[in-house]
């Protein structure tokens, strides 16, 4: 797996960036967009699938090693970084397959670049925008991180990010490995990005891609029953329950995720 620094230009009043991408393989351009608030690490049981895709792996802006955020920023942003990246790296397109937060900047993405996407791989996520409830917990916690710093993030998320027979079961990469890092200001800026973005729910019918939905068989954060209703929605559209699987799909049962992966390759 190689690891380089690619430069993303300045986009009008946002300063350029560098992202910090992982590298491997060769066949389809396969970018996988980690969730909220890890980083590319979470997909290091996705790096075997080297041998049948050209796997691109980015730390998003913010995150693992790539440049800070700004204030103000929104999904929608993350979503443009993404389609800079590709063209710095001087693809047509490719498979764009996006965890939770991930998933939320994948419609962004469809939306803005769909000509970018060959297909959507919506893996634990959601097509609504907050209720009101979860967008004033996001800005609590954007104030609450700010004063007491990002180390109770995994104390708190932990018990609502696995499948209940994954909780006492060694993972890796680890929880303490994949919270490990993790910048105050990021998860502020990020959490408010997040109580702002778009619903696109009505806007499901009129996807033009093919999109594969993954869900977890017991995701409390967002449920198989809410995806399996989107995946009704979009025109051209597959989805698969991975069993002993919460919201962290790819971790939890990587051995399942890689086969539905390996069916697109
Ligand atoms: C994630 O895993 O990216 C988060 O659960 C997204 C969110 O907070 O809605």
């Amino acid at each position: 797996m190689n690891e380089s620094l690619v430069s993303i230009p300045a986009r009008g009043d946002l300063p350029a960036a560098q992202l910090n991408v992982k590298r491997a393989g060769s066949g389809n351009a396969l970018l996988l967009v980690h969730g909220f608030p890890l980083n590319s690490e979470m997909w290091r049981n996705q790096f075997a699938l080297a041998e049948r895709f050209d796997l691109i792996v980015p730390d998003l802006r913010g995150f693992g090693k790539s440049s800070p955020l700004v204030e103000g920023w929104k999904v929608a942003d993350f979503a443009d970084d993404l389609a800079s990246l590709i063209t710095e790296l001087q693809l047509e397109s490719v498979i764009l397959c996006g965890l939770s937060l991930g998933g939320y900047i994948g419609f962004e993405f469809l939306d803005r670049h769909c000509q970018l996407a060959r297909r959507f791989v919506m893996c634990n996520s959601r097509a609504a925008a907050d209720d009101l409830v979860t967008s004033r917990g996001r800005r609590q916690m954007a104030e609450r991180v700010k004063n007491q710093g990002p180390e109770f993030l995994q104390i708190e998320m932990a018990p609502k990010l696995l499948a209940s027979v994954n909780i006492d079961r060694p993972l890796s990469p680890s929880l303490p490995e994949l919270f490990a890092g993790i910048k105050a200001d990021s998860v502020a800026i990020t959490q408010l990005a997040m109580a702002n973005r778009r619903d696109f729910r009505d806007q499901l019918g009129e996807i033009k891609v093919p999109v594969s939905l993954v869900a977890g068989d017991d995701d409390r954060i967002t449920p198989a029953a809410e995806m399996q209703q989107i995946a009704e929605r979009i025109p051209e559209s597959e989805f698969d329950v991975v069993p002993s699987a919460g919201h962290l799909t790819p971790i939890e049962n990587a051995t399942r995720f890689n086969q539905i992966l390996l069916r697109l390759s």
